[in-house]
């Protein structure tokens, strides 16, 4: 007798789904919805709360040459829609990483990006080294936002002739992809995006932290050990907004939109600015399930205003 089932149709499966997917810098992403570095771990930590199939891509917690440990608690304060933290960028290392953390993720169907770090341009090198030709790495992602201990502790990321030469010396180090995480404590943030563009880079991530700090008023100590730290979350989104909408003016570039990101709305107001892909951070905090919860809302609202692909909203936000 033959399988009455598949004889019965199915109107849902006549409705066309919208096409979530992105090329962002040459790496397939099923959908633009991604993890910000430094808040979702190496995935391992979130795969018992969501699939982590259906993320577009991880970006990892930033790997420096050698293990870090880290600032003295306490390291996160919560402020007004945001959060300030000081982790002082803990992390085993790369080695730890490739042999402990990366294999894990190979399990799953989504795009792997490798945030990097160091404290000189040659620590940024060695990492960037040792991840080129790693299978199950889709691309890089560079935390410019780091003090140059040989250069008097200037930061990479906010002086144009430092980002420049530490961005130029990561492209020839690595035949992958390299984003530039741009940092948003500079006063013109297109001058790092143009920076990061002739440097050779083949995409854009932002917006970093910004920094902040926080004073309890009774002990008149600072909140965080640290003093200061990087502010995240709501707080931060419009800034956010602001930088990539003028940096995707800018540059040709594709860029990942970050910074307080909560809902799909949130996202596709960076895709309007002109982001590509989307990065969520603090919200992971809030609600495990943002992601994909995010990436349900995105596919949704294309299906009800009548986009057929994500693709044909980056950009177009209306000037008039
Ligand atoms: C606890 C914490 C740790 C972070 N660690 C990193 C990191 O290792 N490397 C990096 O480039 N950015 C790091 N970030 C910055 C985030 O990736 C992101 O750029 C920023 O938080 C803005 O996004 P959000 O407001 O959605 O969190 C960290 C942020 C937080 C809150």
């Amino acid at each position: 007798m033959r399988n009455r089932k598949s004889e019965i149709r199915n109107p849902k499966s006549e409705i066309r789904r919208p096409d979530l997917s992105v090329n962002f810098a040459g790496i397939k992403l099923k959908n633009p919805v991604m993890t910000a570095s430094g808040t979702f771990g190496y995935g391992e930590e979130f795969a018992d709360i969501i699939d982590l199939n259906r993320l577009g891509g991880v970006i990892v917690k930033g790997i420096s040459l050698k293990p870090i440990k880290g600032n003295p608690p306490p390291r996160i304060w919560e402020t007004p829609s945001g959060m300030l933290n000081a982790i002082g960028l803990e992390n085993p290392g790369v080695d730890v990483f490739l042999r402990e953390k990366l294999p894990f993720l190979g399990n799953y169907d989504t795009a792997v990006l490798v945030n990097i770090f160091g404290y000189s341009l040659e620590e940024y090198v060695g990492v960037a080294e040792r991840l080129d030709g790693v299978p199950g790495v889709s691309g890089l992602e560079v935390n410019i936002s780091c003090p140059n201990v040989k250069a008097g502790g200037i930061v990479f990321g906010t002086n144009l002739k430092a980002a420049f030469e530490l961005l130029s010396a990561v492209r020839n180090a690595t035949r992958l992809p390299v984003i530039a995480k741009l940092s948003p404590n500079v006063t013109d943030i297109t001058e790092f995006a143009k920076v990061a563009r002739d440097a050779g880079c083949n995409g854009l991530s932002l917006i970093n932290t910004l920094l902040g700090m926080a004073i309890d008023i009774r002990s008149r100590k600072p909140r965080l050990a640290n003093c200061t730290g990087g502010l995240s979350g709501p707080a931060i989104r419009p800034v956010a907004v602001r930088m990539v909408w003028q940096a995707a003016k800018a540059v040709d570039l594709p860029i990942i939109g970050m910074g307080g990101i909560m809902t799909h709305e949130d996202a596709l107001e960076f895709i309007l600015a002109g982001a590509s892909a989307v990065a969520v951070g603090t919200a992971n905090f809030v609600n495990p399930r943002a992601t994909v919860d995010i990436i349900d809302g995105i596919e949704a609202f294309l299906a009800q205003e009548g986009f057929g692909s994500i693709r044909e909203l980056v950009g177009q936000v209306r000037m008039a």
